[in-house]
C-alpha cells in the first residue's frame, strides 16, 4: 500500500518549495547590494522580480485553499503545526487580497518614484518629486482598502500588519503618546546636562581592515556564528540571506570608526535572531522571524542596550586601543574609557533620522507616523509634506527644515519606494528592546557581570529560550507577555533613559 500525505504534509511541501525559492531570492538580492556591477543592474532588477512573481503564484494557487481548509479538520495536528497552519493562512489570505493588476501598478509606481527620487533629492527639488510620490501614495490607499476589506482592519493598520503581524494604530498609539509626552523636555535636560562633559573625536585614519577585524571580534564575542554567515560592506548596512546563511553588511568611515563598528553589532544582533530560529521548522511559514518589532527589538538590545553599556565598553575599549594602537597612542585622551562612553551616548538634535542618538530617535519615528496614517487616510495630501515635516521638527526637535527638504521630507527612501507602516516599528523595536534586557537580567542577574569579560553566553541562553526559538509560534504579544509579563509599553525604556542619561 502507498503512503499518502496528508492535506497538512501537503500545504507544508508546497511552502518549503515557496520558502527555498525565498532563498535563493535573498541570497541574490545580497548579491546586488554587495558584489553585482552596475550595469548589471536592470536584467538582475527583471530577474528577482521574476522569482517574486512565481512565488507569489505558487501562494495563490486555489488548491493551497483547499489544502488549508481540509488541513483545519486534521485532528492530529500539535501546538506547531496548528500555528503554521494559521500562519499559512494567512499569508495565503494577504496575498489573494490584492488583485495582480494593482500589485504590478503599485510595484511600477514604487519603482519609478524610487528612481525620481534619487534625481530630485539631490537637487533638493520636491515639486517635481511630489507627482511621483502622489501616484504611489494614490495607488498604496488601494491596496490598503483592499487588504482592509479581506483582513477586517483599518487601511493603515492593514498596511502595518504586512511588517508587524496583528499590530495596528492603537498599538503605536500606546506607545507613541507616552513618549511623545515624555521626550521633548527630557532631550532638554539631557543635552543641558551634557554640556558640560568635553568629548574628543579620536581622529583616522582607521583603515578598513583594522575595523573590519575588530568588527569580526567583537561580532563573535556577541554569538553571531560565522560558519552560518558572513560580514560585508555595502552602502546601507543591513541583514539578509537566510537563518541557515546570514548575510550582514555594514559600511566603514576612515575618519570615525565608531559607527561602523555599531552598525556591525545592530546587524549582528538581527542575525543572531535568524541564526537562532528553530531549524525543523526551517522554510515554514511559523518557522520565520515573528515580525519587525522582535526583529529591530534584537538589534538594538544588541546596539543600544549592551554595546552601548558601560560594562560592554570596559571589555572593548581595550580592544579599540589595540586596534588601532598607533592612533590611541598619539592621543590617549580620545581612547579612555569615559571618552568612548560619553561618545557613545551623547544626545544632539539632528535633521537625519538614520545619525540620530537613542533618546532623540523616537522624534523622528513620531513625525513619520503621524504623516504617513493621514497620507493614507487621505486627511493630508503630499503636496502639504514639507509644511507639516517642518512645523513638527519645530515641536518635536527644535530644528528648522524649512527650504530644506533634501534633509527634510525627503531624506528616506522608504515612502518613494512603497514603504508605508513600517517606521513606528523601529520605535516600537526599541520599546520592546528595553523590555526584554529588563527581564532578562532580572532573570539571569549575572549578565552585566558576563558582557563585562565579553561573554554574551548568559544573555543569548535567555533570548534563545525566550524569543528565537518561539519564532512565529506565538504573536509578538503573547511572546512579551510571555517573557516579560507584559504587554510592550513604554515603561522599561523610559527607565532605562533615565538611568543611562540622568542616572535617576
Ligand atoms: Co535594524
Amino acid at each position: 500500500m502507498q503512503a499518502f500525505d496528508s492535506a497538512y504534509e501537503q500545504l507544508a511541501g508546497h511552502f518549503r518549495r515557496i520558502g527555498q525559492l525565498g532563498e535563493i531570492e535573498a541570497v541574490v538580492e545580497w548579491d546586488q547590494a554587495v558584489n553585482m556591477p552596475a550595469a548589471a543592474g536592470p536584467a538582475r532588477a527583471a530577474a528577482v522580480a521574476n522569482l517574486a512573481f512565481m512565488r507569489h503564484e505558487l501562494l495563490v494557487q486555489p488548491r493551497v485553499a483547499d489544502w488549508i481548509e481540509n488541513a483545519k479538520a486534521q485532528r492530529d495536528l500539535g501546538t506547531w503545526e496548528l500555528a503554521n497552519l494559521q500562519e499559512a493562512e494567512r499569508l495565503f489570505l494577504r496575498a489573494r487580497a490584492i488583485p495582480a493588476a494593482l500589485v504590478e501598478a503599485s510595484a511600477v509606481a514604487d519603482k519609478t518614484c524610487e528612481q525620481a527620487w534619487r534625481r530630485y533629492r539631490g537637487e533638493n527639488n520636491f515639486t517635481d518629486f511630489a507627482p511621483y510620490l502622489e501616484k504611489v501614495v494614490a495607488l498604496k490607499r488601494e491596496v490598503a482598502q483592499a487588504l482592509a476589506d479581506t483582513l477586517g482592519v483599518d487601511p493603515y493598520d492593514a498596511l502595518v500588519d504586512e511588517y508587524e503581524p496583528g499590530a495596528s494604530r492603537a498599538t503605536i498609539d500606546s506607545v507613541f503618546v507616552p513618549l511623545r509626552e515624555f521626550l521633548p523636555s527630557f532631550a532638554e535636560e539631557v543635552i543641558e546636562r551634557q554640556r558640560g562633559t568635553k568629548i574628543v573625536q579620536p581622529t583616522g585614519p582607521f583603515s578598513v581592515p583594522d575595523q573590519r577585524a575588530l568588527g569580526l571580534r567583537l561580532m563573535a564575542a556577541s554569538g553571531f556564528d560565522t560558519n552560518r554567515g558572513r560580514l560585508d560592506v555595502s552602502h546601507h548596512p543591513f541583514c539578509g540571506g537566510v537563518p541557515g546563511d546570514v548575510r550582514i553588511t555594514t559600511r566603514y568611515d576612515e575618519q570615525d570608526f565608531t559607527s561602523g563598528l555599531m552598525g556591525v553589532l545592530h546587524e549582528a544582533g538581527h542575525g543572531k535572531y535568524e541564526q537562532g530560529l528553530p531549524q525543523q521548522w526551517e522554510h515554514q511559514p511559523v518557522g520565520a522571524a515573528r515580525g519587525m518589532v522582535l526583529h529591530e527589538s534584537q538589534s538594538l538590545l544588541q546596539e543600544m542596550q549592551v554595546c552601548r553599556s558601560p560594562e560592554f565598553l570596559e571589555f572593548a575599549a581595550p580592544l579599540f586601543r589595540r586596534a588601532f594602537a598607533v592612533r590611541a597612542e598619539s592621543e590617549p585622551a580620545a581612547f579612555s574609557l569615559a571618552n568612548l562612553q560619553a561618545l557613545y551616548l551623547r544626545v544632539k538634535p539632528s535633521l537625519i533620522r538614520v545619525d540620530a542618538d537613542e533618546v532623540t530617535y523616537p522624534a523622528h519615528v513620531i513625525l513619520r507616523y503621524e504623516i504617513e496614517r493621514d497620507l493614507i487616510d487621505g486627511s493630508l495630501c503630499v503636496s502639504e509634506l514639507p509644511e507639516v515635516w517642518d512645523a513638527g521638527m519645530k515641536s518635536l526637535l527644535g530644528l528648522n527644515t524649512a527650504g530644506d527638504d533634501k534633509n527634510g521630507c525627503m531624506q528616506d527612501v522608504h515612502w518613494p519606494s512603497g514603504a508605508f507602516g513600517y517606521f513606528p516599528l523601529y520605535t516600537l523595536g526599541a520599546v520592546a528592546a528595553a523590555q526584554l534586557y529588563s527581564s532578562a537580567k532580572a532573570a539571569s542577574p549575572q549578565i552585566p557581570e558576563a558582557i563585562r569579560q565579553g561573554d554574551f553566553a548568559p544573555l543569548n541562553a535567555w533570548l534563545a529560550a525566550n524569543v528565537w526559538s518561539r519564532a512565529s509560534s506565538v504573536s509578538t504579544q503573547q511572546l512579551l507577555v510571555d517573557a516579560t509579563g507584559s504587554e510592550l509599553a513604554p515603561t522599561c525604556f523610559i527607565e532605562h533613559l533615565k538611568n543611562r542619561y540622568l542616572g535617576s
